[in-house]
């Protein structure tokens, strides 16, 4: 007892120790956010099959089947495949019938976690019995692994019940800026919140974004600014493994999955209907690309989802003291006042700091009694690792529960961390459907791409994606997007633009954002941007940096044009499209637009 009581003394010594000195041992933060697959489907199973001593299933959990009383309920199993062939609803509404198992009549209380396979019958009877599937263990070989040797959140939801980009929005900002749901309007003029990026910059500490195809953070304004494509966007190959062979990884660096299915490069980002197989060899890739970096001492990384994909998760999603980041409501006809979470993810937290096989659940310092991990947790541990000076995103990353405490309890880094994690097998189920139609997501990310490469940015871009282009087109778009769209010589799209600087007047950038050289060849960027009256950074010089996209043909846009007459273009065509979407309770602001390009 008195060795306990001298041991949990020392522990508490230690910790107190480095919170004092305000020192953490991390000094480089990694996150990977996949996407749409919950807490149970994934990990849930590893409770009973690994023994893991987390909140996972039991077996016994079950949801009616609404439309014959006389069927069994449908419960949980352990037999999900690697791939689903439909994507099971998951926006605001799905969500609320999911978790409510009927839709609510803006009620507070606590959910009971019925509505699953009714939301999936909506869909398609198949997906009823997917959606209460879970992986067992051995077909996340890499997730298995992690669990047992670092740390598994069991209880970090999603920030609020609904769909991908808003969840997305808030892994970085703590605020999605009152939208539920993807407003493509909005994400292409992008969103103007602060993010933790800006807060790190205010203390002079850099990122990085690897992205395989096009990176998802470019749907805050803030980010699109020649000095941040500059310096901070990266293709994951080859660039992620050479600054961590380097060990030249910055405080804070993002990996961006890839989110188009080919087949010779299968997207890796868990959404149904990928292969999950693939998201495992994604997650094994970051993991020993970092243990064998010299910066392995010093980092953290973090997996999380952006949010649970329509998949069964029985705990409870979180109503209580849930604070709006912002005071902004949703639209019509909820108003949603970001009262509540959305449902559990899996979350997992790696370093050499922690200890093995570690159950996190509850934030045990509050900040507040009702205080819960979600993704403004991401942000708001970021804030205390690196003593930021500037204040909180909003109140919602105020409120959030931190982790810093889990990587304070060793005094030395663990030094038995494996090298490797096991195999990830290698059975494709189904063929990549390069030639089928873009999904939601997809679209929004191409017209991103077109978008700031200044080729469109009116409804008729819209119109071809939605229509006509394939996964494999949309792929190729941002490395050769004259050849994507079929142009012919001199031929524009009814309503396109050509807003395209010359690629010629910037100078490529060398790949170690510390090097002087890099610093020159950035300096001179900015001032060749300026200098050609155009600060926009555009998709094809992001590619250029990371070697492998290839500069847009060097043929100049139909006529040479003022920027002021560019910006006045640019204005009114958001303005048409802002005029073209009613539904919008709080219609953007015009004028504000222009901070897309002069920030
Ligand atoms: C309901 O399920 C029972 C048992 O499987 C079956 O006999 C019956 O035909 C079903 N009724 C309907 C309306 O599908
Ligand atoms: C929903 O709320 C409205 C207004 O509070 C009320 O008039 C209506 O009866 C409610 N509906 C149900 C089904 O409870
Ligand atoms: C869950 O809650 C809903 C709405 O409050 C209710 O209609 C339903 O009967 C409940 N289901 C179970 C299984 O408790
Ligand atoms: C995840 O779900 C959203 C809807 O919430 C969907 O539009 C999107 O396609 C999904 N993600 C991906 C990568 O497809
Ligand atoms: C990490 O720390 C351990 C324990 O102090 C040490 O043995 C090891 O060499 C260090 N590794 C690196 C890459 O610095």
């Amino acid at each position: 007892m008195p060795a306990l009581l001298l041991l949990l003394l020392l522990v508490f010594t230690a910790a107190n120790v480095s919170a004092s000195t305000g020192e953490s041992p991390i000094k480089n933060v990694v996150i990977l956010a996949l996407e749409n697959r919950s807490f149970d489907h994934m990990l849930g199973w590893m409770r009973r099959l690994l023994g893991l001593p987390i909140d996972g299933l039991t077996g016994a959990e079950c949801n009616v089947d609404p439309t014959n009383s006389s069927l069994p309920p449908v419960c949980v199993s352990a037999d999900a495949p690697l791939v689903v062939p439909d994507d099971p609803g998951h926006s605001f509404e799905d969500v609320l019938d999911q978790v409510f198992g009927s839709r609510p009549n803006g009620t507070a209380d606590l959910p009971n976690m019925s509505g699953f396979v009714r939301s999936a019958l909506s869909v398609n009877t198949l997906l009823s019995s997917d959606v209460m599937r879970g992986f067992t263990p051995s077909l996340l070989p890499a997730f298995s692994a992690l669990a047992a040797d670092f740390a598994v959140f069991d209880r970090w939801f999603s920030s609020l019940p609904g769909p991908t980009q808003p969840n997305r929005l808030f892994l970085y900002s703590a605020t999605s800026h009152g939208a539920i749901a993807h407003d493509k309007l909005r994400l292409l003029a992008g969103y103007p919140q602060r993010t933790i990026f800006d807060s790190l910059a205010a203390d002079g500490l850099p990122f990085a974004v690897y992205f395989k195809t096009i990176p998802t953070v470019l749907f805050y304004r803030r980010l699109r600014t020649v000095r941040n494509v500059a310096t901070s966007l990266h293709l994951y190959d080859p660039t992620f493994r050479s600054h961590a062979r380097r060990g030249v990884l910055p405080p804070l660096s993002v990996i961006e999955p890839r989110y188009f299915d080919l087949t010779g490069t299968p997207a890796d980002d868990d959404h149904p209907a990928h292969d999950v197989a693939n998201g495992q060899r994604l997650v094994k890739d970051v993991y020993e690309t970092l243990r064998a970096s010299p910066q392995w001492n010093t980092t953290l990384l973090l997996v999380t989802y952006d949010e649970h994909g329509g998949f069964y998760d029985h705990v409870a999603t979180p109503v209580a003291g849930v604070p709006s980041p912002d005071g902004l409501r949703g639209p019509v006809p909820f108003f949603f006042k970001f009262d509540r979470l959305g449902v559990r993810v899996p979350t997992l937290m790696i370093s050499p700091w922690i200890k093995k096989g570690t159950v996190v659940g509850r934030p045990p310092n509050g900040p507040t009694p009702t205080s819960e991990y979600e993704h403004s947790s991401i942000p708001a541990t970021i804030k205390k690792i690196f003593n930021l000076k500037s204040g909180f995103l909003t109140k919602r990353d105020e409120w959030a529960g931190t982790f810093e405490h889990i990587f304070t309890q060793l005094d030395e880094p663990r030094t038995d961390c494996p090298e490797t994690l096991p195999e990830v097998p290698f059975v494709r189920t189904r063929p990549a459907k390069e030639h089928g139609l873009l999904s939601d997501f997809q679209r929004e990310l191409v017209e991103l791409a077109s978008f700031l490469n200044g080729d469109y940015m009116l409804t008729s871009f819209a119109q071809e994606t939605q229509k006509k282009m394939t996964v494999k087109q949309a792929d190729a778009y941002p490395v050769e997007p004259e050849v994507t769209l079929r142009r012919k010589e001199g031929e524009h799209l009814p309503g396109s633009q050509v807003l395209g600087v010359e690629d010629h007047a910037v100078p490529a950038l060398p790949d170690d954002p510390k090097s002087q050289q890099h610093q020159g060849v950035a300096h001179r960027w900015d001032e060749a941007m300026e200098s050609s009256g155009e600060r926009r950074a555009t998709l094809s010089q992001v590619g250029r940096r990371g070697g492998s996209m290839r500069p847009k043909a060097g043929k100049p846009g139909p006529q040479p044009r003022t920027p002021e007459e560019e910006m006045q273009q640019v204005l009114l065509a958001v303005a048409e499209r802002a005029a073209g979407s009613r539904q919008d309770p709080m219609p953007m602001k015009h004028g504000a637009v222009g901070e897309v390009f002069f920030v």
